[in-house]
């Protein structure tokens, strides 16, 4: 049987993603009754993280936690992978040993190759190329609020980077429409881009992504291995911050999400993201009712 694997959100479709969301509310509702179920009972997550990470680390080893399971956290820093061992090694070791792997790397191709390996499902937790795990969390926060995805209007705002892929990934498959503005140069991956061209329209400028959106988000004008570029970037990105003077461009109830860590006063004003239209910490804390219903799912499909 091959494994069905979370490399992206185009590992989905439209049913299994309103899935996810509908068993995160599910295991939200349970968790506050505190009554989760042991769903993942002496089942093992490994993590293998490259690169920082607060969010995604705490929600995948918590999420494994409160259902029964466990998890390892490997980093590159203290196993044998920092020496040298290749990820497609340690992936065929882990496969035996535990019952998911979640990675965050660099190179997308890292997951891939990861994936062809190993008999256990994997789970992107970050690569350059996509977040997907951080969308689930993003279209949970607008689902419980707002309801369908259908006839709405996204806004993405700055890099496009991960984060504005694993948007494109996300309106091909959910059907609301996307409006993206970025500086020139750091326009989205062209091929991710084309492969949702019915619903993602590219935009001059923010004002123009924004109007009558209910969703406008953005990311950190530096992603992480950009860091050197920051400098560079403040300038070029000047005119990419969500302040209140776009925000007033959205629609009245348009809600303000980001994925975090947060540059105040770069990419977004303290007055947004700690102002009425932001859902960042409801958002950050749906990352581990969102993870906790992806493991179940693959477990479930593949048994
Ligand atoms: N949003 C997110 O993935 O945060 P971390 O980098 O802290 O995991
Ligand atoms: N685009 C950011 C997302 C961090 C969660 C990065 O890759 O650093």
């Amino acid at each position: 049987m091959s494994i069905r694997h979370f490399k992206s959100l185009l590992d989905i479709n439209k049913k299994e993603f309103i899935r996810i969301l509908d068993r995160s509310l599910e295991l939200k509702k349970l968790s506050r009754q505190n009554q989760l179920p042991d769903s993942l009972s002496k089942m093992t997550l490994a993590l293998i993280f490259k690169k920082n990470s607060t969010r995604t680390r705490v929600s995948l080893e918590t999420a494994i936690n409160k259902l029964g399971g466990n998890a390892v956290y490997i980093s590159h820093l203290t196993s044998q992978i920092g020496r040298g061992e290749s990820i497609t090694d340690t992936g065929k070791v882990l496969s035996g040993m535990v019952d998911f792997i979640a990675i965050r790397t660099h190179e997308h191709n890292e997951l891939v190759e990861l994936c062809e390996v190993s008999t256990i499902p994997v789970i992107n937790a970050l690569t350059q190329k996509f977040h997907p795990c951080q969308l689930l969390a993003d279209m949970l926060t607008f689902y419980e609020e707002k309801g369908d995805f259908e006839d709405k209007t996204f806004s993405w705002v700055g890099d496009g980077c991960n984060m504005c892929h694993s948007y494109i990934n996300a309106s091909k498959i959910l059907g609301f429409n996307l409006k993206i503005a970025t500086p020139n140069g750091f326009e989205p991956d062209i091929s991710v881009l084309n492969s949702a061209s019915d619903t993602v329209e590219l935009c001059d400028l923010p004002g123009k992504a924004v109007e009558n959106s209910d969703l406008v988000t953005t990311d950190v004008w530096a992603s992480m291995g950009d860091e050197e570029d920051h400098e560079r970037r403040k300038s070029l990105f000047k005119g990419y911050q969500i302040n209140q003077n776009i925000m007033d461009k959205a629609n009245d109830d348009a809600i303000f999400l980001h994925c975090l860590p947060a540059h105040r006063d770069e990419e977004v004003t303290a007055e947004v993201i700690d102002g009425k239209c932001s859902r960042v910490w409801e958002q950050s804390h749906n990352r581990l009712y969102t993870t906790q219903a992806l493991l179940e799912f693959l477990k479930e499909v593949n048994d």
